[in-house]
C-alpha cells in the first residue's frame, strides 16, 4: 500500500512538471509563469481542485506514441475567487506549445460542462499554438467541440479569456466567443495566421507584436478588452474583475457594500459642462464622481474612445456604465463605438446588471468612410441592444442628445426606466446652427437673420424642457445630485421585471 501511495506521489510530481524543468525555465525567461503558477495566483490559496492530471493524448502518428506527457498540455479544475466558485483551464506551453489535441479538448469540455451544470463562470488561461498539427482532423474536431460549448454557455455563465502567450489558429476563436478577452503586453499574441503565413499570402512584412500583440488588439482591432503589464498584474486584475460579475444568468452580481454615502453630493459637477457647447470635457470625471468610492473598472479604454464602457458599483450593486466621451470625436457615435457599446449592453442585459448611460452625443458620424463601412447596420446594433434590454436602465443627458443618437442612447422610447437631464441638456433633432441652415435655406445669404433664427431655435429647443413637457425626461436634475438620484432610482428598480415576447432568438443586425 505504502508503495502504491508513493507511486501516486511520483506520478503527480511528474505531471506537475509538464514539459519539464528546462521548458518551464524557458517560460520564466520570457517573463511568463507556468500554467500551474498562474492558477495558484488566480484562485484563493489552497482551493484548486484538479482533474485529469493523468490524461494523455492518443495520437500515434509522427512518433507521438513515444511522446506522451501526463495532462497533455492543459491543467483543468475548479476553485474559488474571493470565495466564489469558478472553473479554470490553463494551457501549458511547455507541452507541445500548448497545442490542442483531442484529449486536451476533452479536458476543456469537461470543465465547461461542469460549469454549466452548477452555474459558475469559466476562465481560460490561453497559451497555445492552436490545433495540434500531428493529430490532424481529431484536433479540429476537438476545437469545434469547445466552440459549440462556448456558444451554448454564452449568456448562461460568464466566460473570460486571458491570453498569456502566442495564440494562433483555433486558439483565438474560442476566446473570441467568450465575453471578455484580456491580454498580457509583450508576451501574448492573437492571430488567425502568424507573420510567416501573412508574408507568403499578402507579402506584408509584419512582426508578431504588430500583427496581434496586446496593443494592436486593445487599440486597433478591439478584439481584446484590456492589456496588462505582466502575468501577475493580469491575474490579480482578473480577480478584481471577477467580483463585478454574477456566477450565472439566474443570479444577481454580489453586493459589495461601501461606506460611500448614496446621497453624496458633488458640487464640482455643476461646472463640469463648459458654457461653450463646442468645448469638450471629460465624461470620465462624471462617471468617477458618481460611482461608489470613485472606483470605475473601464473596459477597452484605448479602443473607440468616443464611447466609454465599464463596471462600477452604486450602493454596492454592480452597474454597467455607458457614456459618450465629448473629448474624442465630440462624442459622436461611429461604427467602432456602436459595436463596442452594443456588446457591452448585451452582456449587462444577459447577466442582470443595470445600465447607467451618460449622454452627450451630437449624432452619428457622417462621411463616406462610415457609410461604406456600414454605419447603418453597425449603429443599429446599439439601437437593437438597448431596445431589447430588460435590465434597469437609467439615463442622464448632460448636454447634447441630438437626432437618432438621442433615440439610441437608452431614451425613454427604448424603455429607459428613469431618464434624467441636466439643465445644460439640449435635446433636439440637431444642433441650432445645422438646424437653421436647413430650415431657413432660403435666407442663407442674410447672416443677421440667420443668427436671429439660430438664437430663436436655441431658445426653443436647446434645453431639456421640451422633452420634459412630453414626459420623455422624468426630471431635470442638478448636476451635483446625480449620484443620489441614480442610487434612488436603482433601489426603486431593484425588483424590475419585464419580459420580451417569446421567440427562438432575435436577429440583431450583425
Ligand atoms: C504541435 C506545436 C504547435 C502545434 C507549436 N508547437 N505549435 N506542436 N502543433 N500547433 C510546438 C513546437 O513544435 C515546439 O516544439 C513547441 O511547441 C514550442 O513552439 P516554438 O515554435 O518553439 O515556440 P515559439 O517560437 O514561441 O512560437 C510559438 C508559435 C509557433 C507562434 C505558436 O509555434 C507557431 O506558429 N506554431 C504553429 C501555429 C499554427 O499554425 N497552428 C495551427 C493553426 S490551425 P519543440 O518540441 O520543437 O520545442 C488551427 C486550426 C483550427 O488551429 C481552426 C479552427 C477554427
Amino acid at each position: 500500500m505504502h508503495e502504491i501511495i508513493e507511486q501516486l506521489d511520483r506520478k503527480r510530481e511528474q505531471a506537475r512538471l509538464g514539459g519539464g524543468r528546462k521548458r518551464i525555465e524557458a517560460q520564466h525567461k520570457k517573463g511568463k509563469l507556468s500554467a500551474r503558477e498562474r492558477i495558484e495566483l488566480l484562485l484563493d490559496p489552497g482551493t484548486f481542485e484538479e482533474w485529469d492530471m493523468f490524461k494523455e493524448h492518443r495520437c500515434t502518428d509522427f512518433g507521438m506514441a513515444e511522446s506522451k506527457i501526463p495532462g497533455d498540455g492543459v491543467v483543468i479544475g475548479y476553485g474559488t475567487i474571493n470565495g466564489r466558485m469558478v472553473f479554470v483551464f490553463s494551457q501549458d506551453f511547455t507541452v507541445f506549445g500548448g497545442a490542442l489535441s483531442e484529449a486536451h479538448a476533452e479536458k476543456i469540455c469537461k470543465v465547461m460542462d461542469h460549469a454549466m451544470k452548477v452555474g459558475a463562470p469559466v476562465i481560460g488561461l490561453n497559451d497555445s499554438g492552436g490545433a495540434r498539427i500531428q493529430e490532424g482532423v481529431a484536433s479540429l474536431g476537438g476545437y469545434a467541440d469547445v466552440f459549440q460549448r462556448n456558444a451554448m454557455a454564452s449568456g448562461v455563465i460568464p466566460q473570460i479569456s486571458l491570453i498569456m502567450g502566442p495564440c494562433a489558429g483555433g486558439a483565438v476563436y474560442s476566446p473570441a466567443m467568450t465575453d471578455f478577452i484580456f491580454m498580457v503586453k509583450d508576451t501574448s499574441y492573437m492571430f488567425v495566421t502568424g507573420p510567416e503565413v501573412v508574408k507568403t499570402v499578402t507579402h506584408e512584412e509584419v512582426t508578431a507584436e504588430e500583427l496581434g500583440g496586446a496593443v494592436t488588439h486593445t487599440s486597433k482591432s478591439g478584439v481584446a478588452d484590456l492589456a496588462f503589464e505582466n502575468d501577475v498584474d493580469a491575474l490579480l486584475m482578473l480577480r478584481r474583475f471577477f467580483n463585478y460579475l454574477p456566477l450565472n444568468n439566474k443570479e444577481k452580481p454580489p453586493l459589495r457594500p461601501s461606506p460611500d454615502p448614496a446621497d453624496r453630493l458633488d458640487y464640482s459637477l455643476d461646472t463640469l459642462v463648459p458654457d461653450n457647447p463646442n468645448k469638450p470635457y471629460d465624461i470620465k470625471e462624471l462617471i468617477i464622481k458618481s460611482v461608489d468610492d470613485c472606483d470605475f473598472f473601464e473596459l477597452q479604454p484605448d479602443h473607440a474612445k468616443n464611447i466609454v464602457i465599464g463596471f462600477a458599483r452604486m450602493e454596492g450593486q454592480t452597474v454597467g456604465i455607458v457614456a459618450n466621451q465629448p473629448m474624442v470625436l465630440a462624442g459622436c457615435l461611429d461604427i467602432k463605438s456602436s459595436i463596442k457599446a452594443a456588446r457591452f449592453v448585451r452582456f449587462c442585459d444577459a447577466y442582470n446588471i443595470p445600465i447607467v448611460t451618460f449622454v452627450d452625443v451630437p449624432g452619428f458620424m457622417p462621411g463616406t468612410a462610415q457609410e461604406y463601412g456600414g454605419i447603418i447596420k453597425h449603429g443599429a446594433k446599439l439601437l437593437y441592444a438597448y431596445a431589447e434590454c430588460t435590465v434597469p436602465k437609467i439615463t442622464v443627458i448632460t448636454r447634447k442628445a441630438y437626432g437618432g443618437a438621442y433615440d439610441v442612447m437608452a431614451s425613454k422610447h427604448l424603455r429607459g426606466d428613469v431618464n434624467f437631464a441636466w439643465p445644460s441638456a439640449e435635446i433636439a433633432v440637431m444642433g441650432p446652427k445645422g438646424a437653421v441652415e436647413i430650415i431657413f435655406r432660403e435666407e442663407k445669404s442674410d447672416k443677421a437673420l440667420l443668427a436671429e433664427r439660430e438664437a430663436e431655435y436655441k431658445a426653443k429647443f436647446a434645453n431639456p424642457f421640451v422633452a420634459g413637457a412630453r414626459g420623455f425626461i422624468d426630471d431635470v436634475i442638478q448636476p451635483h445630485e446625480t449620484r443620489k438620484r441614480i442610487c434612488r432610482s436603482l433601489v426603486m428598480l431593484r425588483n424590475k421585471s419585464i419580459t420580451n415576447p417569446w421567440r427562438k432568438h432575435g436577429n440583431i443586425p450583425l
